[in-house]
């Protein structure tokens, strides 16, 4: 079907003999004489508004035509004689894809409240706000994917089915194929099971994603995962999607430098294609949105380590519901506070104590701590974990024996360090979590299409 979007009829250099638009009708005024229509068709967040005049074929098909209904019109693109947009359509015909009944098309109103909203996921990408968290979404998918590719990064497809849980929390979902009463427990599992084996989805792509820069160099992933944790908080889904880098030859230094120039690289991307739609966020969803990402990027990222942290959270006199102590991982509360109060910038926590993080990061030469790497970030806390890698044959075996972690299941893992081992870095980088960052949002439920979590699979 042909038609014109509305973006760009809306950057027309001149008028138009005949333009055709498709979209949904945002609303409907009625005069004597003619009716206005403000059309939307998601390019952008601008409605494009359509005036019927009586006597017109148009006006002959308005029967009905209310907010919700889906709708083609061609006409004459004209200079708005009115405040607020510079084109206007006269529409020469009308034609109805399907109309909406306002007593029951639940997107009335000019405002909803988020809570509601969820309960329509499959509708709330309708309004203004959805469609510009939405858009956005997009755009820094494409930043991501820039930033990577501008600098030699493979972009590689790690798998979704596992076998491994490479962060050793045990949040995984199991995946099986047997009926329900032949599950665990059971004398067929997991032999009788589809792959013969205990099998999840995947919580991370990084251990297949290290072989392959133990190979091509510098590969990235970003794809969904998995996590069947119940916190039932703002930052976290059951199903959310990642981005690994990983890099041969990168120390935890090139790490740090790589996470803070994608988080850099992504806001100063949406500050320059988003106008719109981070105008209105500004203004409806979170005051400041657009000051507070220049801010970022003029103040530079901060970097300090765990033990500092530690110390400068415990002599900040701020009350924390949990108290900062050398050897706890850091609560979001703290997490926030040197972000959004101490530094006032993003930092990045590095040399974590080993006993909190998983297996594969690199001992450090005090023995205690390892070469991990957080970065936080204002409003959300934990962006990015990543860390250097274990390379070292003998020292990787003797923490996946300490952690208990089965040598059966990880056999291809440690040959990555029998053959040709290098130094290599990488992270992981919640996407959700950015796209919360650049749009301002709060609610991790907000910036998902169909958020899954706990006890919500409705859509
Ligand atoms: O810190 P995490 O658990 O690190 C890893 O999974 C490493 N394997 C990454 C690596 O080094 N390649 O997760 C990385 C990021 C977190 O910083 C957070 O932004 C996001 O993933 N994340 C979640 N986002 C939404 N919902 C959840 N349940 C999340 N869990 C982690
Ligand atoms: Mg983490």
């Amino acid at each position: 079907m042909q038609r014109s979007r509305i973006i760009d009829v809306l950057a027309s250099s001149g008028p138009a003999e005949s333009v055709t638009v498709c979209g949904w009708v945002r609303t409907r005024r009625d005069s004597r004489g003619f009716a206005f229509l403000e059309i939307n068709d998601g390019s952008c967040l601008k409605n494009l508004q359509v005036v019927v005049d009586e006597g017109t074929e148009a006006w002959k098909s308005l029967e009905g035509v209310n907010t919700g209904a889906a709708v083609r019109i061609c006409g004459i693109l004209v200079e708005s004689p009115g405040k607020g947009q510079k084109w206007e359509v006269h529409a020469a015909s009308l034609q109805v894809f399907g109309l909406a009944d306002p007593l029951s098309y639940p997107l009335q109103k000019k405002r909803h409240s988020d809570e509601f909203l969820r309960t329509i996921a499959h509708l709330r990408p309708r309004t203004n706000k959805y469609g510009a968290v939405f858009r956005m979404r997009s755009e820094a998918a494409w930043a991501v994917h820039d930033y990577f590719r501008q600098r030699g990064f493979s972009y590689v497809h790690t798998p979704l089915l596992t076998g491994s849980d490479c962060e050793g929390a045990g949040e995984m979902f199991r995946v099986t194929t047997l009926p329900p009463y032949m599950e665990k427990g059971s004398a067929l599992y997991p032999q009788g099971d589809f792959f013969g084996r205990p099998a999840a989805l995947t919580v991370s792509g990084q251990l297949e994603g290290e072989a392959f820069a133990c190979a091509l160099g510098s590969i990235y992933t970003f794809g969904p995962t998995f996590r069947a944790e119940h916190s039932n908080t703002p930052r976290h889904a059951a199903e959310f999607w990642m981005i690994e880098p990983e890099a041969a030859f990168n120390d935890i230094w090139d790490n740090m430098e790589l996470a803070e120039g994608l988080v850099a690289h992504a806001v100063r991307h949406v500050l320059e294609r988003c106008h719109d739609d981070m105008e209105l966020l500004d203004r409806f969803v979170s005051p400041g949105l657009t000051d507070g990402l220049r801010n970022m990027l003029d103040r530079g990222f901060a970097r300090v380590s765990y033990r500092e942290a530690v110390e400068l959270l415990q002599k900040s006199g701020h009350a924390f519901e949990y108290p900062a102590c050398f050897g706890a991982d850091l609560q979001t509360e703290h997490e926030r506070f040197l972000a959004e109060e101490y530094f006032k910038s993003p930092v990045t926590v590095y040399d974590y104590p080993k006993a909190i993080k998983p297996f594969y990061m690199r001992l450090n030469d005090d023995g205690e701590t390892v070469a991990a790497m957080d970065l936080l970030v204002p409003r959300i806390g934990e962006l990015i974990g990543g860390s250097q890698r274990e390379e070292r044959l003998d020292l990787l075996l003797q923490r996946m024996s300490e952690l208990g972690q089965k040598m059966e299941d990880y056999w291809w893992y440690v040959d990555l360090r029998r053959f040709g081992s290098v130094p290599h870095s990488g992270f992981g980088m919640g996407f959700e979590r950015l796209v919360m960052l650049l749009t301002g949002v709060s609610n991790i439920r907000d910036v998902l299409p169909f958020p899954r979590t706990t006890g919500n699979l409705e859509f």
